[in-house]
């Protein structure tokens, strides 16, 4: 199935551009009201006014033209010009049908992409524990990842890419630290035994804010490691590895797909650094101000007015975040090959990367290739501040996902307290941890969100365990088939005849544009969205027509849909990576 609404987008379009000479766009839209079909073409008035004529005698020359009657009842022209679109029942039966028994892509056609897509998510800062600051660069990362693979069907073309924080001055503090605290360590990082780097990293910096001495001996170290002496090195090593661990139970748990071959962290393009300040500088575009070496382009200003500059190299030679991002761009053109980079950080990061992407664009590094930033808001706790924990410190992580568990197990043993401890363990995880993605990631990207347990676990309204239990629920009926002997056969002809059944149909039809939406506009609410509403119109259906007490075919073909909404729930529930039980 190709993405419905964009089929029809480009048909209509191609009849209105010739009528109009040059390429202009139908806008074809859902409609919001199924009173005036299911789609709306939209860009008729514009097109009307720009060649001077009728809007309503435009659209009726539009309707002639353009033959849709294979996909469409015929056209209808509405108010001052718009085109309503209603599907045919016949064309959607035959859509379903392919797709129901397309277990792996449920019909939605592969789009090949030329280049690869490079998707920049997570990257902690390696020198601490993973904390709710990481949570959403994480799984939002990891799901545009799933999605834009699944759309091309070549996991080869999508990269990601873990740009942790992994070479600045917080390793030569720990480092440092470690000398000092544990020269047998030091000596032998072997030995190095990391008990908790979360309070290991405090206690350095406490050091590091209170003792200037110690101070001084944490910027050596860090010149040290940037010269790569081997001691230095070799406990450096021994902190990352530690921190990785940390990092992969938190993966693992949160279902993302990121390992070591995916972290290509700062500290990868330590030895490219002063060719970018070179290239730059051959390229003309380096001015030093202060000793510092920067680039300053037009319409980057200052809140007072001052030319802002984008700097490069610092006055003693260090380099910086931004030196290390332009770095990576090359990198990602020229040796991945990207034609497409999607940055997933917060909005905090949205000037710094808009510098970044203009720079390398001027510096001639970005090719074809196209760079997108995809900020997001903040997590705040019930009093509308940044989540913090009670003694106002960020909040680990692995506590949250704890948190999460334990919480969904109180849920689940209320629900169902006859189930065995190990199953509603195993449910409770499923849930807690799908509730904490699914109320993220149903959030517009862009507003902060107010992180709150029971809203995530509540089993109304658009959240996981709401989501999970509607998968259930179609589950259900399927065993209770079975048990009345009833299976349903491949190829069983499908039939839309009430309106609920036309109405779930035309939802189900709407996944594979749904999958190009999120590819496009890189905003995983439009997959929850659409789940959500998925969710609704199946229990309309489910209320209106009997599945297991109709007669055949009306039997079959109804359990073919429960079929195709179910299988549509969990491939979409994977695509955000969040999990499915069978019983809830
Ligand atoms: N380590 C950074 C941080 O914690 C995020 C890295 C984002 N990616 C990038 N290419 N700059 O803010």
């Amino acid at each position: 199935m190709q993405a419905l609404i964009e089929e029809l987008e480009s048909r209509v379009s191609e009849v209105m551009s010739e009528l109009a000479g040059e390429r202009v766009s139908a806008m074809v839209k859902l409609s919001q009201n199924i009173k005036f079909g299911d789609y709306q073409v939209n860009g008729v008035m514009s097109l009307a006014k720009k060649l001077g004529m009728n809007p309503r005698q435009l659209a009726d020359k539009i309707v002639v033209k353009c033959d849709l009657s294979d996909m469409c009842e015929p056209a209808e022209i509405a108010g001052p010009g718009f085109i309503n679109l209603r599907l045919r029942s016949d064309w959607l039966t035959k859509q379903l049908q392919k797709a129901i028994y397309d277990t792996e892509r449920l019909g939605v056609d592969i789009v090949p992409v030329s280049g690869r897509t490079v998707v920049d998510f997570s990257g902690p800062n390696l020198a601490k524990e993973m904390h709710v600051g990481h949570l959403r660069s994480t799984i939002i990362g990891d799901v545009l990842s799933r999605v834009l693979e699944f759309l091309c069907g070549d996991s080869d073309k999508v990269v990601r890419q873990n740009h942790v924080g992994d070479w600045g001055l917080q390793f030569g503090m720990l480092v440092a630290y470690i000398r000092e605290t544990e020269p047998d360590s030091f000596a032998d990082p072997s030995v190095l035994r990391v008990w908790d780097l979360e309070q290991f990293y405090k206690n350095a910096k406490k050091r590091f804010d209170e003792n200037e001495e110690f101070k001084q001996f944490c910027y050596k170290c860090t010149v040290m490691l940037h010269e790569k002496d081997a001691a230095t090195m070799a406990v450096w090593r021994a902190v990352l590895g530690e921190s990785r661990r940390h990092c992969k139970v938190i993966y693992d748990r949160l279902m993302v797909n990121l390992n070591e071959s995916n972290e290509k962290g700062e500290s990868t393009y330590c030895d490219d650094l002063p060719d970018v300040i070179a290239d730059l500088a051959k390229a003309g575009m380096i001015t030093e101000s202060d000793g510092a070496q920067c680039v300053f382009m037009p319409g980057y200003n200052t809140a007072e007015g001052e030319p802002l500059p984008l700097i490069v190299q610092k006055s003693d030679g260090a380099f910086l975040y931004a030196t290390t991002d332009l770095a990576a761009v090359r990198y990602r053109v020229s040796k991945l090959g990207a034609s497409r980079v999607i940055y997933v950080t917060d909005s905090r990061q949205k000037l710094h990367f808009q510098m970044v992407f203009d720079c390398a664009s001027k510096a001639g590094w970005t090719g074809q290739a196209r760079l997108e930033h995809v900020p997001f808001g903040s997590v705040l706790g019930e009093d509308n501040k940044p989540f913090k924990t009670r003694s106002g410190e960020s909040v680990k992580l692995s506590a949250l996902l704890d948190e999460a568990e334990s919480r969904a197990l109180a849920v689940v043993s209320q629900k169902n307290p006859e189930l065995d401890a190990k199953t509603k363990q195993e449910i409770a995880r499923v849930v807690g941890i799908g509730a904490v993605k699914y109320a993220d990631l149903s959030n517009n990207l862009i507003s902060d969100y107010v992180f709150s347990w029971d809203k995530m676990l509540a089993m109304e309204g658009n959240t996981a365990p709401y989501m999970q239990y509607a998968y259930a629920r179609v589950q259900s009926i399927f065993r209770k088939a079975l048990t009345e002997g009833k299976t349903i056969t491949a190829g069983a002809a499908i039939s839309l005849q009430e309106p609920a059944e036309l109405a779930l149909a035309k939802i189900l039809v709407r996944y594979a544009e749904t999958l190009s939406a999120v590819s496009r506009e890189l905003r995983p609410h439009i997959l929850t969205g659409y789940l959500f509403e998925l969710a609704g119109e199946f229990s309309t259906f489910y209320n209106a027509c009997p599945v297991l007490k109709a007669q055949e075919p009306v039997c079959s073909s109804r359990l073919a849909l429960c079929r195709l909404t179910a299988d549509t729930l969990k491939h979409g529930l994977s695509m955000l990576g969040i999990e499915t039980i069978e019983q809830m």
